[in-house]
């Protein structure tokens, strides 16, 4: 989830410069919490395909159909000696076409002629089952209907080139999208032969306070000291003494929207989420080869904590300011907009024409029903105060959809998908499980090999989806190291019936 934009760079600019938007909201960024690669220069991107898509894969008798946006590159393959066929799973952005010509799964479509095809995500990026966005229409979208997509499609494919059971589906995925690779070899495991599933949280957890503890300690890790973190303690209660005496020189410092005079609790509270997501942002993308955006390269979470550790002179509150600015700067917004009400306006908005219809709505919608996955202060209250508990997440799920989203309705959708796809005791095989240690949804994932038909790797040092991204020179050998065992399962499960 690039802070910045992916597909429409241009567009989500001026968006913003207009409406201020927050760019990092509920663990995701603008585009998905997947980036997308850089892009090759003078590599033409295939064009977009469209799949006639049931709406309702719970009713037989309900024919309503819809066009689901895929992509396919048959570069590598041979129809008349078919290879495998590599799927990757879309999930809570716009499916990038660039994935489609470079990442790691490229790489290994390349060693092993496959055939390699993306499918968009029902109700992200072009593909729309329902006439807008309203809270009735949202009906549909759900991880099983989501499933359900990939199988029917899965089929359809397999009668139009007339494959034979030879020709093996491999699922790949990366951050959501990660757990529904899971979740189809659990689900359809007739459809789909084995999975590669990156940094996919598979157990839903309505308070993810352990987000938060991953963030912490991922600063330990990469500056191997306390020093940083005793200086973003400092800084928060430095800032909430401020905000008592002398609200002011927050406000000036911070570049707020509005003074705080103005600000109302639920103001307050996105406040502290927001400079606390700062945090969340810059850990959960440290170092990844995304984007060939100047930020990726330049702040990472040694620059920030060397910022932050430096100047003893300066206060703590000063330098993460500084950071603040640098941060605002990198996603183009003049001041730092915490209007509660704005944010949730423009959550409301059904149009698809909305700026929120890039997917912060729909990921809002299925956190609401599905997962949770709420980035509470619970878990370091001391880093990063107590100021968003879990109650103002829940908060955000009544105001956008509805009062009957309360906290009980929200519970029982996490635990509703835990039973349905049984967690971390899901019994899928063929399946490897990726995750890096600076990664905070490492938390709710598989970290370690529980059955040795779905092993788990867990790549120190590396963050969200790193392994996916195309390699680069700058890569751990650690990272290295995980690209050629996932390559290794893939040869190896190609060569079982
Ligand atoms: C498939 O990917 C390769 C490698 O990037 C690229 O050269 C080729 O043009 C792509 N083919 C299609 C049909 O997109
Ligand atoms: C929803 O967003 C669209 C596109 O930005 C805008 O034209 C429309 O006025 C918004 N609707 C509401 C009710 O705010
Ligand atoms: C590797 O990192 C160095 C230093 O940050 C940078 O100058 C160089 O461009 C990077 N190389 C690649 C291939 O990304």
């Amino acid at each position: 989830m690039p802070r910045s934009f992916s597909v429409v760079v241009i567009c989500f600019q001026l968006i913003v410069l207009v409406q201020g938007a927050k760019r990092f909201h509920l663990g995701r960024s603008k585009g998905g919490n997947l980036g997308e690669p850089a892009g090759i220069s003078g590599v033409k991107l295939p064009p977009a395909q469209w799949f006639i898509q049931k709406l309702d894969h719970s009713r037989p008798t309900d024919t309503r159909t819809w066009k689901q946006r895929y992509f396919v590159n048959d570069s590598f393959y041979d129809f008349n000696n078919p290879g495998p066929i590599f799927l990757m799973i879309g999930g809570e952005g716009p499916a990038s076409a660039k994935w489609m010509v470079q990442g790691a799964w490229i790489e290994y479509a390349k060693q092993f002629n496959a055939l390699c095809i993306q499918l968009e995500h029902r109700y992200y990026g072009e593909s729309h089952p329902t006439m807008d966005l309203s809270t009735k229409n949202l009906l549909y979208l759900s991880s099983h209907q989501a499933l359900a997509d990939l199988a029917n499609f899965i089929s359809a494919m397999n009668d139009k080139y007339k494959f034979n059971r030879e020709v093996k589906w491999i699922a790949f995925g990366g951050s959501y999208p990660g757990s529904l690779a899971a979740w189809l070899r659990l689900k359809y495991p007739h459809l789909v032969h084995a999975a590669i599933s990156s940094s996919g949280p598979l157990l839903a957890k309505v308070n993810f306070m352990e987000y938060f503890q991953v963030v912490v300690n991922s600063l330990r890790e990469k500056t191997g000291d306390e020093d940083c973190v005793t200086r973003v303690k400092l800084a928060h209660q430095q800032i909430e003494t401020f905000l008592k005496t002398d609200p002011a020189i927050i406000e000036k410092e911070f570049k707020v929207c509005k003074p705080f005079s103005k600000a109302s609790e639920n103001d307050m509270k996105n406040f502290y989420s927001s400079i606390a997501d700062d945090f969340a942002d810059l850990v959960q993308y440290n170092e990844d080869n995304r984007i060939s955006d100047k930020r990726r390269k330049t702040t990472t979470i040694n620059s920030v904590c060397s910022m932050l550790t430096q100047h003893p002179e300066k206060p703590e509150y000063q330098k993460l300011a500084e950071f603040n600015s640098i941060v605002l700067e990198e996603s183009d917004e003049t001041c730092l907009d915490y209007d509660y009400s704005k944010l949730i306006n423009g959550l409301r908005n059904v149009s698809w024409s909305s700026e929120q219809a890039e997917g912060g709505r729909q990921w809002m919608y299925q956190t609401c029903t599905e997962f949770g996955f709420y980035q509470t202060s619970s878990g370091e209250v001391e880093v990063f105060g107590n100021q968003f508990p879990l109650d103002f997440f829940i908060q955000q799920c009544q105001d956008v959809f509805g009062t009957k989203f309360n906290a009980e309705f929200v519970s029982a959708g996490a635990e509703w998908t835990n039973r349905a796809y049984g967690g971390l005791d899901i019994a899928a095989g063929r399946v490897a499980y990726v995750h890096g240690s600076v990664d905070p949804w490492h938390a709710l994932g598989m970290t370690t090999t529980q059955d040795n038909d779905a092993p788990a790797i867990f790549i120190e040092g590396t963050a969200h989806c790193a392994n996916m991204y195309p390699p680069s020179a700058n890569d751990s050998t650690k990272l290295v190291a995980a690209r050629v065992e996932i390559q290794s399962y893939i040869g190896s499960w190609l060569n079982l019936p």
